[in-house]
């Protein structure tokens, strides 16, 4: 199964997204997760640890390896490159496992407008496309905060689109308009997950008003949450049930998609 996971920023996409992958992990899938946000911060959600994180190299910076892959040298402009570039063995170099987890951090291609067709956006944007389509595992992607990363297609060709949502006007309307362009994209399923909920059953209520049954789960407002995250720690490595288990009800929720989607 393949699923990113988008939303406006700071709603918990990494948080759910670490989480995520350590519970397939936990369940005998080879996972791999992917941080797709150049704000990248997908590694201590899953529960590295600082010396794993020193480990991770960011692909987006490897400039000897863009530069091998396009045929093409990243400082300069006008050259000719491979558009089509060979990304197989990348994942298996530069990921980190922890908790059966191969954690792979992609970066953003630095110049301005990040649109461009330079050799590193290339590069990028083909290894995500490789790894989404052809590895027969679990891939979950963290994704850039907002909606401007879906018109460069970095999800495309994902099973699932998960929305994190806060229950608040703006989370809400970020999470419609990717809904729409994931639709414009041929993504098959979208799913919203409400998180930080202070008020169960009313947010609840009007999520659903909102986004009828594509809503598949809610996280409530839980400050041992944010706590994990100021010690950069995962939340399946606290071993708190009571905190685990709206993660755990999303989570046999995607069983039941991946039936209906294969
Ligand atoms: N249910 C929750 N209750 C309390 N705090 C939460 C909850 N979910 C996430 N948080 C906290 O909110 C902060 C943002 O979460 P997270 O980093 O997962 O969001 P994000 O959407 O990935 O952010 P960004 O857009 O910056 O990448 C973190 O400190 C996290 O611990
Ligand atoms: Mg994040």
């Amino acid at each position: 199964m393949k699923i990113a996971i988008t939303g406006k920023g700071g709603v918990g996409k990494s948080t759910l997204a670490g989480t995520l992958a350590r519970l397939f992990s936990a369940d005998g899938f080879r996972v791999l997760a992917i941080d797709a946000d150049p704000d990248a911060n997908l590694a201590s959600a899953v529960g590295l640890t600082p010396d794993e994180r020193k480990q991770l190299r960011t692909i987006a910076d490897e400039r000897a390896l863009i530069e091998e892959r396009t045929g093409a040298k990243v400082s300069e402009v006008g050259q000719v490159f491979s558009l089509n570039p060979d990304v197989t063995g990348i994942a298996e170099k530069y990921a980190v496992r922890h908790g059966g987890v191969d954690v792979l951090v992609i970066g953003a291609a630095q110049r301005a407008g990040g649109g461009c067709a330079c050799p590193e956006s290339v590069l990028l944007k083909s290894l995500v496309r490789y790894l989404v389509l052809k590895r027969d595992e679990v891939v979950i992607l963290d994704m850039e905060a907002g909606i401007e990363h879906l018109g460069r297609g970095t999800a495309m060709g994902v099973d699932l689109m998960i929305v994190v949502v806060e229950p608040g006007q703006r989370s809400v309307e970020t999470a419609h308009r990717i809904r729409e362009m994931s639709a414009k994209l041929g993504i098959k399923k979208v799913a919203i997950v409400i998180n930080k909920s202070n008020a169960p059953q009313e947010d609840r209520a009007w999520m659903e008003t909102e986004f009828a049954d594509a809503v598949i789960g809610q996280i409530p407002f839980d400050a041992r949450i944010a706590e994990a995250d100021r010690k950069g720690k995962a939340l399946v490595d606290l071993a708190d049930e009571q905190i685990l288990a709206p993660f755990r009800a999303i989570y046999s929720q995607l069983g039941h998609i991946n039936k209906e989607l294969s």
